[in-house]
Order: structure tokens, then sequence, then C-alpha cells
């Protein structure tokens, strides 16, 4: 064998490379090269007098199962399998308490489940020991914990979202979606200047990522106002655009997120006459009227360094990957059994991030984003328009806040979260994400300080969904 391609021997033909079938053939039969080969072969320009035949049928049903289901009858992966064949790792990592806890978890599920089936529960299983060893680190308020876990319905949470955090279970919410309140906004004017308000906000910021789960996303609505900071003068001169996005996105990632991106919202018409000016057509005086806001996409990525199951042998023999994502620890499979390999010929690659994307049981209808919310959603400006609250006849539908329009949590939704999961609005106002997460399967939590409106804000969520049950809870 003179020369590698990707991991199998091949001969150099003028300034390329083929593969020579007998070549590849003991190749295989020496390495005990199965199906990956497949996989392989099928991704391949293999030139044509080159066939090469495998001993079982290259048929669509093969091709179209995930590698896993295609572990062959003389390699069957069970439950008790993965517990011998894991042994040593997990009595180094686990107490025996939780060895004890483990094997309990697995003890409810038959001996005869096989591979794919058993590499999930055996991985869930794992996981959840080692999640609960982390949750066990925060003491959280277990009335508080049943009260959020006792049901799907839509669930009110009537008090200061900081307090409310805090009696929080540590990484027990799947996303969170916000419009955080405005900075000197009329209503709810209550701090001195900017600076102040900002180290509330990353109070709350702070205490949200110990609560949002691992590798999950924060979408946060911000607009750009523009008011006086009341650092250096109070006066109306003191005006300026406050770049609180800017402002924002640097407090996020000293608390620990990323920032990913910042889709702007164009809000197109708006009401202000800023432009005009007082009709003074000179120079200095001239500014445009603000028309967009932002949609800050931040993801939490907590390094953890415990090694989790190979998604698809279920082994705990994996090394660290050297190309690890920003924060995400990943690993590379170094079961030799394992039957998955890239076509570098490099073990299955994954990190707990990959394995949750990649989950086939998450990929059901329920989870499908349509094509509207992917069309509306492929540009980084996207148009819609603001909320008007008040109705017809001047009444006031929403209560205190101003209310974000349904589009931002709907994306934010379908594009960050799957079906019944938690997603959380600290800063509710009239509930619109709580209420979009219950439309969409999902388990919508709201966090309110302001209870003057409490009536309309029921009302308009009975109204959304149609009568639904909803509860209550006082922090
Ligand atoms: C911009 S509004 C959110 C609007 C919301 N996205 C909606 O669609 O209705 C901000 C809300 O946060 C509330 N708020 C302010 N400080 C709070 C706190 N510490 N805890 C909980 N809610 C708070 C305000 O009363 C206001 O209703
Ligand atoms: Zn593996």
């Amino acid at each position: 064998m003179a020369f590698e391609k990707k991991g199998l021997p091949c001969i150099k033909v003028g300034s390329s490379y083929r593969y020579n079938k007998s070549d590849v053939l003991e190749w295989v039969s020496n390495n005990q090269a199965d199906e990956y080969l497949l996989d392989y072969f099928e991704t391949q320009q293999i030139s044509e007098n080159l066939e090469i035949q495998f001993s079982y049928p290259i048929n669509n049903q093969v091709k179209n199962t995930s590698p896993s289901q295609k572990i062959k009858n003389n390699y069957q992966i069970t439950i008790p399998y993965l517990l011998r064949h894991n042994k040593e790792y997990l009595d180094k990592l686990l107490t025996q308490h939780e060895l004890h806890e483990l094997q309990t978890l697995l003890s409810k599920y038959s001996k005869d489940i096989q591979n794919e089936e058993a590499v999930r529960i055996f991985s869930d299983s794992y996981c959840a020991i080692l999640k609960k060893r982390y949750q066990s680190e925060y003491e959280y308020d277990i009335k508080f914990d049943k009260f959020l876990n006792n049901s799907n319905n839509l669930k009110i949470i009537w008090g200061d979202c900081y307090k409310a955090l805090k009696k929080m279970k540590s990484e027990s919410i799947h996303l969170m979606v916000t419009s955080p309140p405005y900075y000197n906004a009329r209503e709810y004017s209550k701090w001195e200047n900017l600076n102040n308000y900002l180290e509330d906000m990353r109070l709350i910021i702070r205490e949200s990522y110990r609560v949002l789960d691992n590798h999950r996303v924060w979408v946060f609505n911000v607009g750009d106002v523009f008011d006086n900071d009341n650092l250096k003068t109070k006066s109306v001169w003191g005006k300026r655009r406050l770049p609180l996005g800017s402002y924002f996105i640097k407090i996020f990632e000293e608390e620990g997120f990323e920032f990913v991106d910042d889709i702007i919202w164009d809000k197109g018409e708006v009401e202000s006459q800023r432009h005009k000016n007082g009709g003074v057509n000179y120079p200095f005086y001239q500014y445009p009227i603000n028309c967009y806001e932002h949609i800050l996409i931040f993801h939490k990525h907590r390094l953890d360094i415990n090694k989790i199951p190979c998604p698809i042998c279920g082994s705990l023999n994996v090394n660290g990957n050297t190309q690890s994502e920003i924060g995400v620890q990943s690993w590379e499979c170094k079961n030799d059994k394992c039957l998955e390999r890239s076509p570098h010929n490099r073990g299955k690659r994954f990190s707990l991030r990959s394995n949750m994307m990649q989950d086939i049981f998450k990929r059901k209808t329920e989870n499908i984003i349509d094509e509207f919310t992917l069309f509306k959603w492929r540009r980084d400006i996207v148009k819609f328009p603001p909320v008007i609250k008040i109705d017809q006849n001047g009444n006031n539908r929403l209560g205190n806040s101003a209310p974000f329009p349904k589009d931002i949590p709907e994306m934010a939704i379908k594009f960050f979260s799957y079906d019944g999961e938690k997603v959380l609005d600290p800063f509710a106002g009239s509930f619109t994400t709580a209420i979009v997460a219950k439309k969409l399967g999902r388990i919508g939590i709201g966090i309110e300080i302001n209870k003057n409106f409490e009536s309309v804000i029921k009302n308009h969520i009975i109204t959304e969904l149609n009568g639904i049950i909803l509860e209550e809870y006082f922090v």
C-alpha cells in the first residue's frame, strides 16, 4: 500500500490518487471494517472500473438509517453491556451513591433493549446523574421548583425576577426570551442613572446564566433608546442615543454568555416627529427617527469536562477533541468497535450540544420549523410592525408594559427550543412569550413585578389560549 487517501489505501495514477480494489478489500478484512465504509464509498467519486462489493446488500433502507441503527447482530449493545464496558470510568467518576442511583435508574429498563435505544437510555441516565450533581451545588427553593414542574400549564409568577431566579434550580430552563424594562420609561422610571439600571440588569443576567440550561439560548430584545443617561447632566441637552444593545452585549459577555448574533428588527414607519427638529433646517439639528431594535442572541456554554458517552456506541472510552467549539467540550470516540467513522477515518466526534442537535428523537413533527418562519427570518434585518396596545375603543388591552410582537418569541421558540421544554421570560409584561410558548407546545413561564394590570393580563391570556388553565405563584 503506497499511499493513503482519507485513511484508505490507494495508488497514484498520474497526479491523482485512485483506489485499488484488492488493496481496499485487503484493508477491509484486516481492519474488520464494516458498514461505515458504505457511507464512505457512497460519498466518494470512485473510478468506474473499480467496483467494490461488500458481503451485505447496499439498499436504500440501509442508506437511510442512522449509523447506530446499522449495528449488526454480531455486536449487540445492551444496557448491562454498557455498564460493564464503562465500569472503569464510572467507578472513577461517580460516587458510590451516584453509581447506585444510575444502576437504579437503568434497572427500570429491560435488559433486552438493544443498540440505539440502549445507548440513548444509558446516555440520558448518565447525563441526568451528572446534571443532578451540578444542580445539588445550589440550594434552590423546593416548593417553587415543584410549582414549576407540576404541569405544563402556563405559569405566572408575580414578583421581582431577581428574587424568583434566586429560588430556581440551576440549569432548569431551556430557553429565555425577553425585552427588559426600558431604562427611564415613564411608567417605571426607578433608576437614577444609566449605570444603576445596567448594574441591576447585570445581577439578573448573572442569575439567569445559572438558571438557563447548558448550551442553551437567551433571545434578548432591546432598543437603543434616545434618552439622558443622567450621568453628567440631567438637562434635556443631555439626551443622546444610548447604545443599550452594545452595553448589554458587554454585560452578557462578562457574565459568561457568548454573544452570537444581532438581528435587527425593522419597525417600519414610526410616530415620532423628531426628524423635523422644530423646522430648524440647519446643520447640527438633524437626527433620524429610530426605527429599529436589536434581537440579540446569546448562548450559554458552561465548560463541563466530564466525559459523556459516544452517541453511537455508548462508550465512555473517549478523548477530548482538540477542535472544540468555544466553551463546548467535545469528544472523539476511541472505541474500536464503534461503527461510525468520519471519511478521514476518525472516531465519532461529538459534544453535549451536538448530541442534542443530532438526537433523532428530537427530529419529530412538533419540532419542524415551518417554511414561512424560515423564510421570514432568513436575513438579519427583519421587518414587522410593533404592537398597538390600545384597542378601537381607546382601552389598553395589554397592561402596563410595551409588549413586543409575537414575531420575536415565535422565532426564538421555534429556532431554539424543543416541544415540551420550559421557556422563561423574566420581564413578562403582558406574557406574550408565555402565551406563544404555550401555543407552540412548550411550557411558558413569565415573571412580572407589576400587579396593577393583573386582570387585564389574565383576561388576555385566557382569550389567547381559549380558557386554558393558568397557575400563579408569588415570590
Ligand atoms: C418591556 S416590558 C416586557 C414586555 C413583554 N416582552 C411583553 O411582550 O409584554 C418589561 C416588563 O418588565 C417588568 N419588570 C421590570 N422590572 C422587573 C423585575 N425586577 N422583575 C419582574 N418584572 C419586572 C415591567 O413591569 C414590564 O412589564
Ligand atoms: Zn463510539
